[in-house]
């Protein structure tokens, strides 16, 4: 991870946030590559949930919105995190996470038998914060910072951001930063309903930041106070609900293997049943290996008529859909795929770095899918003169259309190559001393390092066309 951590600075993917105040614990700013990585990953989200599809409508709600949407939502009262502090340290850690990592060393260390027993376990005592207090001492888990296994009680901490609307700060004036941008699709139901004449099944798309006053954030841009979200709730009819839970696991997991990621690092984990959320009635899992063990990337969760029959009650109106041809009114089942956009990213980062070869040879390359890389062609002038430069800036100009592209004219055209290796850019171009006469220039690749004369009128096609064939090169792990 220190490696991928470094990159991403270096390279401007990530930045610690407010950086030269000496920082803001666990949050980050997305530097010029890393809001192209994220913008990628969005798009691609978009692309394949709603631009693909004709059931699938978009919106964008407010983040700030009454308090009684929270109220009804159960946030208020129960969007809360086991809590433990160390007597000796005074720090605060998140008693689930204790237990999480105790699995994470026994995978590490290969007791895969101890790590599923410890982890039915876990599975058994969340809810109740005396029996999780009693795993942790039952299993001798020492706060890092101490060494010793001097606990609290564990307690509950809600985990929603207050803020304060208007003038006056009082009670009355209490809003929240919104913890999920799923409630803002659910109580715009009606709305979408009646200006888009949907009918079941269909889902509603949302982008978003999030908020959640986590207390152990952390793993770099993996757990954090302020993220992104994107989701989806698909409502249909409470009979077919089953049916659109597989199908959704299934798209979604699919998702990230075609674009690119390495099929032996993911995994769609189903929840038990007593780890489920109190609205679920089923859940699973798409997981990745990250360095630090098999951790989140999206859930998808069949949310019943939960939340939709909450808001009817609270507010009033009645959130159904009514079935002209049986002349009843259906309160819509949800399935739920709820990814994060900032662990997309990082996962794919993690997932595409590789190093090849030893010492001063040695080659560091981001493999990601050409419609995620921040940059698509990047392209050089092999020396400063001779017209070269002119003529490169009229290639990028053209390419510019079509990718994103970058122009880059100093150094050796070798650590040209390399740089644009390191953060992940396909394909590069070089203009040279023939280009002038034979209207042609080199394409390299990213991944083979292959180059071929390609004359300038088809280089869009080329492109395109290695980019529609791209298939993620055999990781070193399996050759
Ligand atoms: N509406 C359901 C929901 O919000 P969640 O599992 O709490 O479910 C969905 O969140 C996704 O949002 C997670 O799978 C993860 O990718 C992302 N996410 C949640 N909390 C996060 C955090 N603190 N930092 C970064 N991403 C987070």
């Amino acid at each position: 991870m220190e490696k991928i951590v470094s990159l991403c600075k270096r390279r401007g993917f990530v930045f610690p946030a407010s950086e030269i105040y000496g920082g803001q614990g666990s949050t980050y700013d997305w530097g010029p590559l890393g809001v192209e990585l994220k913008k990628r990953v969005k798009e691609a989200w978009w692309e394949a949930m709603v631009y693909s599809r004709q059931d699938v409508v978009g919106l964008d709600s407010a983040i700030i919105q009454s308090p009684r949407v929270w109220e009804a939502s159960g946030h208020v009262g129960g969007f809360s995190d086991p809590l433990i502090d160390n007597k000796t340290s005074k720090q605060r850690y998140r008693a689930d996470h204790l237990i999480e990592n105790k699995i994470a060393k026994y995978e590490k260390k290969g007791k895969t038998d101890k790590a599923a027993k410890l982890q039915d376990k876990l599975g058994a005592v969340i809810g109740d914060n005396d029996l999780l207090r009693e795993l942790i001492i039952e299993e001798g888990v020492k706060c890092p910072v101490s060494g010793t296994d001097d606990w609290t009680e564990v307690r509950q901490f809600n985990l929603m951001f207050e803020t304060h609307v208007g003038a006056l700060k009082d009670s009355a004036s209490i809003a929240y930063l919104r913890p999920e941008t799923a409630q803002g699709i659910f109580i715009n139901f009606n709305n979408v309903l009646t200006s888009t004449r949907k009918k079941l099944p269909f889902g509603i798309a949302q982008i978003g930041k999030s908020f959640r006053n986590e207390i152990t954030p952390g793993n770099f841009v993996f757990r954090t106070r302020e993220f992104e979200q994107m989701e989806m709730e698909f409502f249909c009819r409470p009979e077919e609900a089953d049916d659109w839970f597989d199908y959704w696991q299934k798209e979604r997991f699919q998702w990230y293997l075609d674009l690119g990621v390495n099929p032996e690092k993911l995994r769609m984990r189903p929840h038990a049943a007593d780890e489920l959320a109190h609205y679920a009635a089923g859940c699973g899992d798409v997981e990745y290996l990250f360095p630090f063990g098999w951790s989140e990337l999206e859930g998808v969760a069949n949310r019943t008529d939960y939340d939709l029959k909450k808001h009817s009650e609270a507010s009033g109106q009645n959130l159904s859909w009514f079935d002209q041809e049986s002349k009843e009114h259906i309160t819509p089942y949800v399935i739920e795929p709820a990814a994060g956009c900032d662990r997309t990213a990082m996962t794919f980062l993690v997932d595409a770095y590789e190093e090849e070869g030893e010492g001063k040879e040695t080659r560091t390359v981001l493999r990601f899918h050409p419609k995620i890389a921040p940059i698509t062609v990047a392209v050089f002038p092999l020396v400063k003169k001779e017209g070269m430069p002119e003529q490169a800036e009229e290639v990028e100009l053209a390419l510019r259309r079509h990718f994103r592209t970058a122009i880059e004219y100093n150094q050796s055209i070798g650590r040209r190559y390399r740089r644009q290796d390191e953060i992940g850019t396909p394909f590069c171009v070089t203009i040279d001393g023939e280009t002038a006469e034979t209207q042609t220039v080199t394409l390299r690749e990213r991944d083979s390092m292959e180059q071929s004369r390609v004359p300038i009128a088809e280089l869009r096609q080329r492109i395109d066309e290695a980019i529609s064939q791209w298939s993620r090169p055999v990781p070193a792990s399996v050759s």
